[in-house]
């Protein structure tokens, strides 16, 4: 075999590895980190994916997992056992609400759903088995971005992890952990692998101690994420920084544009000076503020349908964060599981369409808009 020195890490799709004999055995277990056993237990493709992300969040460590819904369930199960008690941010991915209020109910651990209003006020929450607090620095959909500073001197004071969900911001926006944070989680699904080409999650933690919890819930649960999609995401992740800056320029056209549409009620980005947190965005984003936004016309399910049918190329897909501009419906996907007074209590009504703003040329998302407001 001649020496080959790969310029990428080639895609070890393997499920297991061999060894050379008994003592190669023993010094797997003898030195972690130098070799792999089994790819549920670690893979170079996943290894790396985890590398690259802990890197820029500035972490101990990470865990990829094979969704964002396993890193929020690896991060919970890591710290709680039947008894205890999360926190969890009311304004959040219905994926994640119906998670914690629905699923790890049934094996004992207990949710309650904080306010927005009482976000760094957490006294009347905690409880003597309160673990953690589970908040997206920006939520989903409706772009509330929360000052992860002071939810953290806030969990401190209270004794409790916070853990933050930082999927919309990514850590080009926000590093979390250098702001306090224990957890960061992402669903490496959007931004940080960014062309709707992969399902994967990530929990990076600040403590050894978290990590190895971390680590052993992935394995022994089975939440690995393939070699192969951990390619891909390591691949995308590369121009991260780059996306990130076309999304957010690219995103702040389509506001202003939007907030000056007649058609258009009301505009969520955090980029425009009218969002009641567009200093903390700035300051907590380095001037960029990412390219998620949602909006609203009139509360007719048929006006959003001709919407959804007059736009050119811009596709209605529920999901989020791609190269490719797309657009989603809250009520009838993401928040689907909450109940009616939940999204009305959110402002997640029937008018209400998010965008995920992509790197296209921005005058060709303005023209598709148009194209697609004209119809309503
Ligand atoms: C903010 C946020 N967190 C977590 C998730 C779950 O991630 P995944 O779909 O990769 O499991 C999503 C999915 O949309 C999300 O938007």
């Amino acid at each position: 075999m001649p020496h080959i020195q790969p310029k990428t890490t080639p895609i070890y799709q393997t499920s297991v590895f061999a060894f050379d004999d008994l003592n190669a055995l023993e010094q797997y277990f003898e030195q972690p980190g130098q070799s792999y056993m089994y790819t549920r237990y670690g893979n170079p493709n996943t290894d790396e994916l985890a590398q690259q992300v802990n890197q820029l969040e500035q972490g101990a460590g990470a865990v990829v997992t094979s969704s964002g819904m396993s890193a929020i369930l690896a991060a919970v199960l890591a710290v709680c056992k039947a008894g205890d008690h999360v926190l969890c941010a009311e304004e959040i991915y219905g994926g994640s609400s119906a998670l914690l209020s629905q699923e790890l109910t049934r094996i004992g651990i207990r949710v309650d759903f904080v306010p927005t209003a009482d976000t760094y006020s957490l006294a009347n929450y905690v409880q003597p088995e309160t673990q953690l607090f589970l908040v997206e620095t920006m939520s989903n959909p409706l772009l509330q971005v929360f000052d992860v500073q002071r939810l953290a001197q806030e969990t401190k004071r209270e004794g409790i992890l916070l853990v933050i969900d930082n999927t919309f911001a990514t850590p080009v926006l926000t590093k979390p952990l250098a702001l306090g944070a224990d957890m960061v989680i992402h669903s490496v699904t959007k931004y940080l692998s960014g062309h709707s080409d992969v399902t994967a999650g990530v929990v990076v933690c600040k403590e050894q101690e978290h990590l190895q919890r971390v680590q052993k819930v992935m394995m022994v649960y089975g939440l690995n994420l393939s070699p192969f999609d951990g390619w891909l995401a390591a691949r995308g992740l590369k121009t991260l920084r780059l996306r990130m800056k076309q999304h957010s320029s690219n995103a702040l056209v389509l506001a202003n544009f939007l907030q000056q549409h007649p058609k258009v009620e009301k505009v969520w980005y955090p980029g425009l000076e009218e969002h009641a947190q567009h200093a903390l965005a700035k300051q907590q984003g380095q001037g960029l503020f990412g390219g998620m936004m949602s909006f609203k016309i009139v509360d007719d399910t048929e006006a959003v349908n001709r919407f959804m049918r007059a736009l050119p190329t811009i596709p209605f897909a529920p999901s989020l964060a791609g190269v490719n501009t797309s657009i989603s419906y809250p009520l009838g996907s993401s928040h689907r599981s909450l109940t009616p007074e939940q999204q009305q209590k959110m402002s997640i009504t029937a008018g209400v369409i998010r965008l995920s703003v992509g790197i296209e040329e921005p005058e060709e998302l303005v023209a598709e808009l148009e194209a697609g407001l004209a119809a309503v």
